[in-house]
Formats: structure tokens, sequence, C-alpha cells
């Protein structure tokens, strides 16, 4: 399989990943846990240039859920500190290749040093103009709907908008996703078929590729037979075949 299968005029615009496997990649190699999750920073690096390759706009990783902090707390401290040490690492390398980095979630959950370094890469990549990298960090759907109900609310009461006002725009404005258009092309990882509670909103539309591929296992081969399935797909939004062609 090459680049040149894919159709370059049909590219998703915003493609999400669930990285799931880790454990169970290092498990079977006879690893510690920990190895799984070092493996999987690896398999992140070569995806975000894979995607960037393409040209396509937007990527969104998903590398810690709100129910991940459920977690033992040693394996937390060593995903905290793997992201401190990634973003470091990949800093340089953002700005090479034109990449803005941004987050979603309830950031103010996440260590401190943590905050302090994502804030320093996304300021530092805020000008960059090629892919926009989010990563969904102690995030969870239903969080973000909440908290999107709750602004939305306290604007009505404040009569600062009418409840009549309330739309899908509005719902999408008070998102953690506000500037990002919806998912095209959800891929997760490892053979579990599930969702997890990511970008629930997002998704309404998004086509679902499920392989069983461990994340750490996933590279740029893997991305490409992802994209083929997304454009075998006939793309309706609920209209008839015939209305398409
Ligand atoms: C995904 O891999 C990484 C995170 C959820 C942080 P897992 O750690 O969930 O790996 P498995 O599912 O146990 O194999
Ligand atoms: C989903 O993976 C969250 C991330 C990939 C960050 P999990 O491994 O936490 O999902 P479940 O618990 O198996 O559904
Ligand atoms: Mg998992």
């Amino acid at each position: 399989m090459n680049l040149e299968e894919i159709n370059h005029n049909e590219l998703p615009q915003h493609i999400a990943i669930i990285m799931d496997g880790n454990g169970r990649w290092a498990q079977k190699q006879g690893k510690i846990r920990v190895r799984g999750h070092e493996a999987g920073a690896k398999a992140v690096r070569k995806t975000v240039e894979a995607v960037a390759k393409l040209g396509i706009k937007h990527l969104t990783l998903y590398a810690f859920s709100t129910e991940n902090w459920s977690r033992p707390k040693t394996e937390i401290s060593t995903l905290m500190l793997l992201l401190v040490r990634s973003l470091r690492n990949e800093l340089e390398r953002m700005t090479t290749n034109n990449i803005k980095l941004s987050a979603i979630g309830s950031l103010g959950k996440l260590p401190n040093n943590v905050q302090k370094e994502l804030q320093e890469v996304i300021i530092k990549t805020q000008g960059n103009s090629g892919m926009h990298l989010t990563l969904a960090l102690s995030y969870g759907a239903r969080e973000e709907i909440e908290q999107a109900v709750k602004q939305i609310s306290l604007k009505v009461k404040n009569n600062i908008i009418p409840v009549e006002s309330i739309d899908e725009t509005i719902i999408n404005e008070h998102l953690y996703t506000q500037n990002l258009p919806d998912v095209d092309l959800l891929i997760r990882t490892s053979g579990e078929v599930r969702i997890s509670n990511f970008l629930l909103w997002q998704i309404a539309y998004a086509e679902l590729y499920f392989t069983d591929e461990l994340w750490p296992e996933f590279d740029e081969q893997s991305l490409q037979r992802a994209i083929l399935s997304y454009q075998k797909r006939e793309r309706r939004f609920g209209k008839t075949s015939e209305q398409l062609n």
C-alpha cells in the first residue's frame, strides 16, 4: 500500500483517534505497562508526522480521559511524566513542521508542571498555520457538555442571550472544541468497539474505523488503511444515494 492510492482531493478534514492498547502491547512483550505508554508516545510522533504530511488540517488525539483518573496512582504519574517529556522534546519539531498545538479537557486537574509545559508549547506554537493538533487531556465528553450547559444557562439567566437563540451553533461555541470542525473520521485501535466518552457531540456524523492493531503498532500504513476505508464510504448525511450523484 502506498500514498498513491489515497485520493488527495477527498481527505478527511478532521481525524480523531482513541489511542488504545498500550497496556496490552506491553503485556504481549512481557513488559510492564509503562513500556507500552513509552512505545505509545513514539506512535503519536509518527502519526502526527504522517497526518501532517498528507496535508490534513485537524488531528485530535485522546490521550487521557476523565475516567483514567481512576487508574493506579503510579500509572497516572508515569503518564504525566511522559507527557511533560514529550511536550519538551516535540516543541522544536512542531515549530519546524508548522504545527499548532491545542488542548481540550478539564486541564486545571492536571498536575501544575504538566499545565505549565502544556501552556508553554501552546503559546509558542499558537501562530503556526500548518496542522492543528489537539490533545484531549483529562477529557470527558459528558463533562464538556455539562460545562457548556452551565455556561449557556448563566448567559440566559443574566439576560445575555434569549432561550430562543440556543441552537447547534451556540452549543458548538460553548464546547471545548469551539474552533474545530466536526470529526470526519474517528479511529480506535486495540479492537475495542466503543467510544469511551470521547467527543460525543462532534462525532454525530463521523465515519467510525476500528482496528485490532494496538496503539504502539499504529503507523503510517495503518493510517493509510483507515483513510482508504473512509474514502470507500458514501457519506449521505440523511440523503439518498441518488440525491448525491
Ligand atoms: C491507552 O492504552 C492509553 C491510555 C488510556 C492513557 P491503555 O493504557 O488503555 O492500554 P490497554 O487498554 O490497557 O491495553
Ligand atoms: C480510552 O481508553 C481513553 C484513552 C485512549 C485516553 P481506555 O482504555 O481508558 O478506555 P476503556 O476504559 O477501555 O473504555
Ligand atoms: Mg485501554
